[in-house]
């Protein structure tokens, strides 16, 4: 059984096809990230029209890859959301379009299901495990207890902790997408030359809250002289990685006491789970804690559309209901658990 599935949630176009064994026959990601830079984020209009330019290319492109045609193709799969209405809208259109075209079943998923159930992608993971989603849009701390049941222990209050990562790296005047510029940064930097806000890290439950610490960044970065030297801006990347590095440690800990059971592993997916000090950070937790740890390769982490067409696969395989949905800009993971 192949799923052909179309990610298109945010700023990157993804078109793959997975069969139920989980082997990634092909997988295309175009990221948008050349057209937004100069914006320093991501613009919603701009991100619809450029996928509307690439996306029924992109599934051409997917079946060549994957030598194989449409009557290879078993379903077709698009997230519905949560997103950006604009570009989410253009993934459902064009892979309605070839389901129809195709006469093959429509699948609308779950963009944090999809996150949340990528580390079972390429790797054996027990059920049920303990899931920090950590992306330019989400941060949140998830018990995954089986496909189609999950529940949110914590969230951030404010920025996500990639959206974090971005505005700090705005106001070091790096280039965005943030995240990887200040972890290259911080490699030369001192992680405690500077003593940034940590914020909630002493605060009972595992929400999570970055804006505070971006401000504090903000406050520290004005107080010396302008522009920064190379050594003040690599010794405040490393200061605020750390920072936000010890805020998911102290929360997670946390999270962990939460579990309605307690869990064997905690997995990281999204965006900020590419970054390698913070998942140090987090392997030394697990090994106090006796855990294993899990983090999918980058390509699996950040926006792609192999996550979407593997929920599909999972859901299938536990004959939960996949079919129709509206474009959502939200929608909460929690609702998986009542349809
Ligand atoms: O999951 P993702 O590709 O897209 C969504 O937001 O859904 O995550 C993108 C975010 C950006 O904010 C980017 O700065 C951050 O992930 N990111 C990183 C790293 N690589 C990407 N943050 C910290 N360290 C990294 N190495
Ligand atoms: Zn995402």
């Amino acid at each position: 059984m192949n799923f052909l599935a179309i990610e298109t949630s945010c700023d990157e176009t993804s078109c793959a096809i997975v069969d139920n064994h989980g082997h990634i026959l092909a997988h295309i990601i175009r990221s948008q990230i050349d057209d937004h830079k100069k914006y320093a984020g991501v613009v919603p209009e701009l991100a619809a029209r450029k996928h509307l330019e690439i996306c029924d290319y992109l599934v051409m492109n997917a079946l060549q890859d994957a030598h194989c045609d449409k009557n290879d193709i078993t379903a077709i799969c698009a997230t519905a959301g949560p997103g950006l209405i604009g570009s989410l809208l253009i993934g459902l259109m064009v892979g309605q379009a070839f389901s129809h075209a195709w006469k093959k079943p429509f699948y609308a998923i779950n963009h944090i299901e999809a996150h949340a159930l990528s580390p079972t992608l390429n790797e054996t993971i027990v059920f049920p495990y303990l899931l920090l989603l950590v992306s330019g849009g989400h941060s949140e701390f998830i018990y995954v207890d089986d496909v189609g049941r999950y529940y949110q222990l914590g969230k951030t209050i404010d920025d996500a902790a990639g959206e974090a990562f971005d505005k700090a790296a705005k106001l070091l005047k790096l280039p965005y997408p943030g995240g990887p510029h200040i972890e290259q940064a911080a490699k030369n930097g001192n992680p405690n030359a500077y003593q940034l806000a940590r914020p909630m890290i002493y605060k009972q439950g595992c929400d999570l809250s970055f804006s505070g610490l971006k401000s504090d960044l903000r406050r520290h970065i004005l107080q010396h002289q302008q522009p920064l030297s190379d050594m003040m801006r690599d010794d405040f990347a490393a200061s605020f990685q750390q920072a936000i590095t010890d805020t998911i440690i102290a929360r997670c800990k946390n999270a962990l006491t939460m579990t309605p059971t307690p869990v064997k592993q905690i997995v990281v997916a999204g965006g900020v789970g590419a970054n390698n000090y913070i998942k140090n950070g987090l392997i030394e937790l697990c090994y106090r804690n006796n855990l294993t740890f899990y983090a999918p390769p980058p390509i699996l982490c950040t926006d792609n559309a192999a996550m979407i067409a593997w929920a599909a696969h999972m859901r299938f395989k536990k004959n939960l209901p996949l079919g129709f949905h509206h474009a959502r800009p939200r929608w909460p993971l929690e609702e998986m658990n009542n349809i």
